[in-house]
């Protein structure tokens, strides 16, 4: 499997920036075994695209999305509009829509089904606290988050999601995860995924996010059951970001 590595842009970069960061990275040399994407806010999706040209390298993601098609949505983007941007990949859940906006595990879950019938990759993010994993319950937390986000996802979709797992206390914050605790939680990540999903959780990447850098990357990339990475603030400057992928497969 290759490896997969997802920028996300968060609240940065609208359209002229985006054009301008897609233009310099595509002068980056990168490694053939990655796969590697960017998620843009929504505005700045067109412009990505175009600045794209035919490399289709990076792929494009999205950062949220809604889960009907079309209505009396104020404010919100489907994933057929994600769609005719050739939006390959859309996070879900990530913390910050959880801790700002009150999203909850039942939209995610909706929000990842809904994308799934689309044939775009669902990105789902989860993962515990600071004081949840002091009181021992990381595992517990990750693994009912995760069972809630999947519960409507068929196993035998066109589009097979990916799962993010980002420790709240490690996102922007410079703490990254310890490679064993990861390891750890990818491994029940793994466990809960092929108990749903059978042969196919095997073969969805799991990707560690939170405080990734040049530093740590190849660590986490060599580590079992840790398919890829999902980089923030290491992901703004493309030239860095660059270095980042070359970095994390070095050869
Ligand atoms: P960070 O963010 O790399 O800046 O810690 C990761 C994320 O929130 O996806």
């Amino acid at each position: 499997m290759h490896k997969l590595i997802i920028a996300n842009w968060k609240m940065h970069y609208g359209p002229v920036k985006a054009g301008a960061w897609i233009r310099a990275f595509r002068r980056e040399r990168l490694p053939k075994e990655l796969e590697i994407a960017v998620a843009v806010p929504h505005v700045s999706l067109p412009a990505a695209r175009a600045s794209l040209g035919r490399a289709g390298v990076p792929l494009l993601a999205a950062q949220d999305v809604f889960w009907a098609d079309e209505g009396a949505f104020t404010g919100e983007v489907s994933p057929a509009m994600l769609k005719e941007f050739g939006t390959s990949f859309c996070l879900v859940g990530h913390s910050e829509r959880r801790a700002h906006l009150g999203e909850t595990d039942e939209m995610v879950a909706k929000k990842a089904v809904a994308l799934q019938k689309t044939g775009i990759r669902p990105v789902i993010c989860i993962g515990e606290t600071e004081a949840q994993r002091k009181k021992g319950e990381h595992l517990k937390v990750v693994r009912a988050e995760l069972t809630a986000a999947i519960a409507g996802l068929k196993g035998d979709g066109q589009a097979p999601m990916v799962v993010a797992y980002e420790p709240v206390w490690a996102i922007g914050t410079g703490k990254s995860c310890s490679t064993e605790d990861a390891k750890q939680m990818h491994e029940a990540i793994r466990a809960v995924l092929v108990k749903k999903f059978g042969k196919l959780g095997e073969e969805i990447p799991v990707l560690y996010g939170g405080s990734v850098d040049t530093r740590n990357v190849a660590d986490y990339l060599s580590t079992t059951n840790i398919d890829g990475v999902l980089v923030g603030g290491a992901s703004l400057d493309p030239r860095q970001f660059g270095l980042l992928c070359r970095t994390a497969m070095p050869n």
